[in-house]
């Protein structure tokens, strides 16, 4: 069970900084706890739904949102596999992000919260390319991801399916267990410098066009380097009127 840390709660200060209408259908895809499907639920969210792969954390989340009286729907499944047909004004995602040799297929158990894969991206892949069709007009996607499985893939993807996409929130975060693990593999790929021991978490936003106009999006000052890019290749770094707090990720 992936106990909510540092990324949970980054995605859960921007779900609070998108200000949901009243009434909007929510969708929380790798719920795990469930706990940004409770905090959606008490942003007023009208409707719930939230979606995992693995029977502990259907259960997890289902128990977590019955004892606080909240009506969360918590299904079993691969992503949107559930919730064919069905759209949401808000979706949002805190997926496996993680870099590894595994193949995510394959991995059972604890794993299956953070293993994605060589490029890190074989979940986030899917949901650039599925989520844009279960947006409703003005629809919001929030998804959190590391800086190390490709922001601007993540960008390039949304925008291509036609959606208004900037990084909203970011933050350093040490490695945790998992992370330092690997350190030398993903050294040896260039993806961290030699002795980093850190990556950049990232929030990323998307937004149907007809919702531009609502999103928020402020530039701040300057630019940073995004680490798959190469020298002298920078992101906008955009603000977000929120924070966040909580354990590292993996600490578990
Ligand atoms: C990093 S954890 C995030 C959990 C929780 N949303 C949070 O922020 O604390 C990722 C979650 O995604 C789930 N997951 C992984 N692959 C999935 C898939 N293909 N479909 C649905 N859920 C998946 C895992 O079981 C895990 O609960």
């Amino acid at each position: 069970m992936y106990r909510p840390q540092n990324d949970t709660a980054m995605l859960a200060g921007a779900l609070r900084e998108a200000r949901l209408p009243p009434g909007a259908r929510v969708l929380e895809l790798g719920t795990g706890t469930g706990a940004v499907a409770v905090a959606a639920a008490r942003e007023g969210a009208g409707q719930v739904v939230a979606v995992d792969v693995s029977v502990r954390a259907v259960l997890a989340a289902r128990v977590n949102a019955r004892v606080r009286g909240l009506p969360v729907r918590v299904l079993r499944g691969d992503l949107f596999g559930p919730v064919r047909g069905e759209v949401f004004d808000v979706i949002v995602a805190n997926p496996p992000y993680v870099v590894g040799h595994r193949d995510p297929a394959a991995v059972r158990g604890r794993g299956r919260a953070w293993e994605a894969g060589a490029s890190g991206r074989a979940v986030l892949d899917r949901i650039c390319r599925d989520a844009p069709g279960h947006l409703a007009r003005h629809g919001t996607l929030l998804v959190v991801q590391s800086a190390l499985s490709g922001a601007a893939a993540t960008l390039v993807a949304l925008r291509g399916a036609g959606l208004r996409a900037s990084v909203v929130a970011r933050r350093r975060e040490p490695f945790g267990p998992v992370m330092l693990a690997r350190a030398a593999e993903l050294e040896a790929r260039g993806l961290v410098r030699p002795g980093q021991r850190h990556e950049e978490l990232l929030v990323i936003r998307g937004d149907l066009p007809s919702a531009a106009g609502e999103a928020v999006q402020t530039p701040l000052e300057g630019t940073r380097q995004d680490p798959r890019q190469g020298a002298g290749r920078t992101v906008r770094r955009t603000a977000v009127r929120g924070s966040a707090g909580g354990g590292g990720r993996h600490a578990a």
